[in-house]
């Protein structure tokens, strides 16, 4: 009954432009939609060029490269979700915002379209209530970068057709994604995990316990995990950490996932990892960057 076709992603950030990317590379048609011209002229540019890194490398054909390019549209009028069987809203980590962005979707997209949303903590069942069609929203968190890692992390709510669920699944294999399906709750399984431990390295590096470097190493030679707790916050967002810490706090009633002082600083001063030049690490020497030393960032 529900088809999985034509695709919309709407906000072309971080994670927008590499949700459209992956589902243009799956054979889908995909409009990505932002407000801001220049996030979608820069989305298009780093679309086109991971495309062509990985043709450079072997990883997909020329074929593959001029045909995902092909499938993707880029526009700044919501009007262009209009034919789309699923819209996925990747738009900033506030609640407000979002209800509003899948409220208009709602009233334009086609009484069959599924409506989905790329939050990393908020509440799909309150997103899902600002739009007519609670029965077809679901949570589609996808994870940085988007064309790398491997997990599609679905949240269902109380209202979620199993219709929804099992196309929502189909769509995770279609475009090459293993899925886990988790009920609506704070942080949901992958966030409040996974905070936890950005959080607590944030705390151990203001009390001056060890070197970004250092916290870092200990997580990936310690425990095998690929990138440490810091460099993964710079990846993420800085921004995005400090929105998911705030939410969580409030929902769980949980004082262990209150944003340390130097987070809110850090944000506060414009230091908001990778995408900004400066988190804990300077980005701006691409090839290997720098960890911030304690004094440089922490005063
Ligand atoms: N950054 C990550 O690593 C990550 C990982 C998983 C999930 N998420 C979630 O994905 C969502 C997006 O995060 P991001 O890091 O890509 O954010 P971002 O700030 O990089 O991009 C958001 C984009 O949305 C656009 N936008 C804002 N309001 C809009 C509107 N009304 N209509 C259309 N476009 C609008 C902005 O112009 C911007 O280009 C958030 O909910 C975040 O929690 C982020």
């Amino acid at each position: 009954m529900y088809q999985l076709n034509k695709m919309a992603v709407v906000g072309a950030g971080t994670m927008g432009h590499g949700i459209a990317q992956v589902l243009a590379m799956a054979g889908m048609e995909v409009v990505l939609v932002d407000k801001e011209a220049q996030a979608l002229m820069l989305a298009h540019q780093k679309i086109s060029s991971n495309l062509k890194k990985a043709c450079n490398l072997g990883k997909i054909s020329p074929q593959l490269e001029s045909a995902a390019l092909e499938r993707l549209r880029i526009s700044e009028d919501m009007q262009a979700i209009r034919d789309a069987d699923l819209i996925i809203e990747a738009v900033p980590e506030i609640l407000e915002l979002k209800k509003e962005v899948l409220k208009y979707v709602d009233q334009l997209a086609k009484p069959e379209a599924i409506l989905a949303t790329n939050t990393s903590s908020l509440s799909v069942d309150e997103i899902a209530h600002s739009t007519s069609r609670p029965q077809q929203v679901i949570g589609l968190h996808f994870f940085n970068p988007v064309h790398i890692m491997k997990l599609l992390e679905i949240i269902v709510t109380k209202q979620t057709s199993p219709d929804v669920l099992t196309c929502a699944r189909t769509f995770a294999s279609l475009i090459g994604k293993t899925s886990i399906v988790v009920h609506n709750s704070p942080g949901f399984a992958t966030s409040r995990l996974g905070i936890c431990f950005a959080l607590e390295a944030m705390r151990m590096l203001e009390e001056g316990v060890a070197s970004v470097e250092d916290i870092d190493t200990a997580m990936m030679l310690g425990y095998g995990h690929p990138m440490g707790p810091l460099k993964l916050t710079d990846l993420v967002g800085l921004d995005v950490r400090l929105a998911i810490a705030e939410s969580l706090t409030t929902n769980l009633k949980n004082a262990a996932f209150a944003p340390p002082a130097i987070l809110r600083t850090m944000v506060s001063e414009g230091k908001l990892g990778q995408k900004s030049g400066q988190g804990f690490y300077n980005w701006q020497e691409k090839k290997s960057p720098r960890a911030t030393q304690l004094n440089e960032s922490h005063t």
